[in-house]
C-alpha cells in the first residue's frame, strides 16, 4: 500500500490524506504515534524522512484503521481530560462525552474541592472516570469497580502510570463486592457510565462498536437493566443526600427518570451534554 522509499513527513500526509478513507486527524494521529512527534513536532519538523521501522508500523495501521478499528486500540491510548490512559481492546474507548460526568462532579462539589469524599465508580473499564476523579479530587477515595477482570488490568495500569493512588480496584458485578465485603460502606457519590445499548441495537452492527467488548456496550436485554439496578439499589450505598451521576444514551432520559421516580430518589436534574442532547442525569438521595 505505501512504498517504502524514504519520504518525508509532509509528503506522506500530502499522498496519503486523499488515498484512504481516512481523516487528516486520523492519519496525523497515526503519524505523531509512529514517530513518537507531537503534532506541533509534524509540522515543525516536515521534512524529516520516516524511517523504514515507522513506514512498516504507519502501513499496518492504516490497514486496520481503514478495516474500521478504532484509533484508540491501534495507538493503546486515548486523551480524556487533558491525561493520556492506556487503551486496549478489552476496555471501552473513552468517550468525549463522557468527560462532562467528571464536570459535573467537579461542579457539584466545588464548594468543598478539598473534603475527603468517598466515591465510587461503577463499570470503570479504562478507568477514566474513577481515575480523573481521584486525581482531580487528592484527598477523596475513589472505589472504582468492574465485572471484566481485563478491564480492570487496563484500569490498574493507568492509575499507576498517572500516579493516582487514591483509587481501589475491585473485580464485582455491580454492587456484589461490597455486599460481601463491606455492607455498611456509604458513598458520598456513586457515579457510573454503564452499558446502555440493547442486545438488537442496529448501532452494535458499526464497524467500530463491532471492535469493542460486547459486555461493555450492552446489557443483552432492553439497555435499561443496569439504570433499574443503579435506581433500585444506589439508596442503600449512599450517605443521606448522597448522589447519584448517571450518563445514558440519547434516547433514554425520560425512562431512566421514571425509573428513579419510582424509586423515591429526592430530586432529579436531567442534563444535556454539549451536543445538546439528553445525556446524564443526576440525583440525590
Ligand atoms: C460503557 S463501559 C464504561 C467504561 C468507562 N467507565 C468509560 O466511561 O469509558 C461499561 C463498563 O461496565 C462494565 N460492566 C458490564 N457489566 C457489568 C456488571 N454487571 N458489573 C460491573 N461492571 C460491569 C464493562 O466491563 C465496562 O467496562
Amino acid at each position: 500500500m505505501i512504498g517504502l522509499q524514504p519520504i518525508t513527513i509532509g509528503l506522506f500526509l500530502q499522498q496519503h490524506v486523499n488515498k484512504h478513507s481516512l481523516s487528516r486527524i486520523d492519519l496525523k494521529a497515526l503519524l505523531a504515534w509512529a514517530t513518537g512527534l507531537t503534532q506541533t513536532q509534524l509540522i515543525t519538523q516536515s521534512n524529516r524522512k520516516l524511517n523504514s521501522l515507522e513506514l512498516n508500523q504507519l502501513e499496518q495501521a492504516i490497514q486496520r484503521r481503514t478495516q474500521g478499528e478504532p484509533l484508540a486500540y491501534i495507538t493503546n491510548q486515548k486523551e480524556f481530560y487533558s491525561r493520556t490512559f492506556y487503551i486496549t481492546p478489552d476496555v471501552l474507548v473513552p468517550r468525549p462525552e463522557t468527560e462532562e460526568l467528571i464536570d459535573q462532579v467537579l461542579t457539584l462539589l466545588q464548594a468543598q474541592p478539598t473534603a475527603p469524599y468517598c466515591i465510587a465508580d461503577i463499570g470503570c473499564g479504562s478507568g477514566v472516570i474513577g481515575i480523573t476523579l481521584a486525581a482531580e479530587l487528592p484527598l477523596s477515595t475513589v472505589i472504582a469497580i468492574d465485572c471484566s477482570s481485563k478491564a480492570l488490568q487496563v484500569a490498574q495500569q493507568n492509575a499507576h502510570q498517572l500516579k493516582v493512588h487514591n483509587i481501589h480496584f475491585y473485580l464485582s458485578n455491580i454492587f456484589s463486592y461490597f455486599e460481601t465485603h463491606t455492607p455498611t460502606l456509604q458513598f458520598d457519590l456513586i457515579v457510573s457510565n454503564p452499558p446502555y445499548l440493547a442486545h438488537n441495537d442496529p448501532h452494535l452492527e458499526q464497524p467500530e462498536l463491532k471492535h469493542e467488548p460486547q459486555i461493555a456496550l450492552t446489557d443483552q436485554a432492553d439497555g435499561y437493566s443496569f439504570y433499574r439496578q443503579l435506581a433500585q439499589e444506589s439508596p442503600k450505598w449512599l450517605k443521606n443526600q448522597g448522589y447519584l451521576l448517571i450518563e445514558h444514551g440519547y434516547t433514554q432520559q425520560q425512562q431512566i427518570l421514571s425509573y428513579l421516580e419510582a424509586n423515591h430518589w429526592g430530586k432529579t436534574t436531567p442534563f444535556t451534554d454539549l451536543a445538546g442532547l439528553p445525556r446524564m442525569i443526576l440525583a440525590q438521595k
